[in-house]
């Protein structure tokens, strides 16, 4: 198979009713270093994603995933190549991509409501409406009474709740996970696919979710794209086509994960 040809794996005809929300075209990143050292952290790369999609990065550690976020976030700029959303030119600073860091990045002398409020200080809305929906969203993350806690008084899970309503609070076009779950223990990390699991039947957020958890990739993912490195790229582009329930024991899920394992391991 050539490594420098983006192989598109189980792809059915892409039917899919939803319009395209973002478009990666030609996006490169390179960064200098001090002694003028290059390094090619994305070349070339394009894709595309359909609303309500939820897309999975995987590839090794180096590969560029999280440079495309931060480039996807607005906290780089690209070296060449253009981002599109909705088809025009995204622009940062701006609600459209939200981010969510393995680490909690919680403001940690707010409480658990005040740090889900913070999106919300410059929006048009009266003090009571946005309480509401504090409370809303805080009961929607099963934080009920945690409201005034300080995030160093929560549970590493806890915390990642709360980040995700904070960004989920602003409405986010699109919904950029960066290895969100990590840090977690299994069984929290389990309450978490199923709480993101729930939140999507409820918001249908456009998602990219980076992780290096084959199996975490086929639970939550639609499409999973396979990255390369050096110069990091995408390598496969995979349509999960598995139902909406799924077991890691049906013999499709682990025929995938195997075949994602392997490609994994030749990159
Ligand atoms: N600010 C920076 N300055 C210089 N090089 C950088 C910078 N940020 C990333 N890189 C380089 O770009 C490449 C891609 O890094 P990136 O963090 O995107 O990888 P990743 O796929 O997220 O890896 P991991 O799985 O370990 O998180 C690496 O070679 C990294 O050293
Ligand atoms: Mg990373």
């Amino acid at each position: 198979m050539s490594r420098n040809h983006l192989q598109i794996i189980y792809s059915r005809q892409d039917t899919s009713p939803e319009p395209v929300i973002l478009e990666v075209k030609r996006l490169t990143k390179s960064f200098t270093s001090a002694d003028s050292e290059q390094t090619i952290a994305l070349k070339d790369l394009s894709f595309s994603i359909r609303q309500k999609e939820m897309v999975c990065l995987l590839g090794r550690s180096g590969c560029g995933k999280s440079t495309l976020l931060k480039l996807l976030a607005g906290f780089i700029k690209p070296s060449a190549g253009e981002i599109l959303l909705n088809g025009e030119p995204l622009h940062h600073p701006g609600p459209a991509c939200c981010m969510v860091f393995q680490e909690d990045a919680l403001f940690p002398w707010l409480t658990v409501k005040e740090n889900i409020a913070f999106g919300l200080a410059n929006k048009p809305m009266t003090r009571r409406q946005k309480l509401q929906e504090v409370d809303r969203f805080i009961d929607l993350i099963g934080l009920n009474g945690f409201g005034s806690y300080l995030p160093r008084e929560v549970s590493g899970g806890m915390k990642q709740r709360v980040a995700l309503a904070r960004v989920l609070i602003l409405q986010p076009r699109i919904l950029l996970m960066d290895e969100p779950f990590a840090a977690l223990d299994a069984q929290t990390r389990e309450q978490m696919q199923s709480l993101l699991q729930d939140l999507r039947r409820q918001f249908a957020p456009t998602v990219l979710f980076v992780t290096h958890d084959v199996t975490e990739a086929l639970l939550l993912g639609d499409r999973v794209l396979l990255f390369d490195k050096n110069p990091g790229r995408i390598s496969h582009d995979i349509k999960v086509g598995l139902p909406q329930t799924r077991s890691v024991d049906n013999e499709a899920f682990l025929r995938l994960r195997t075949h994602i394992n392997q490609q994994l391991k030749e990159e």
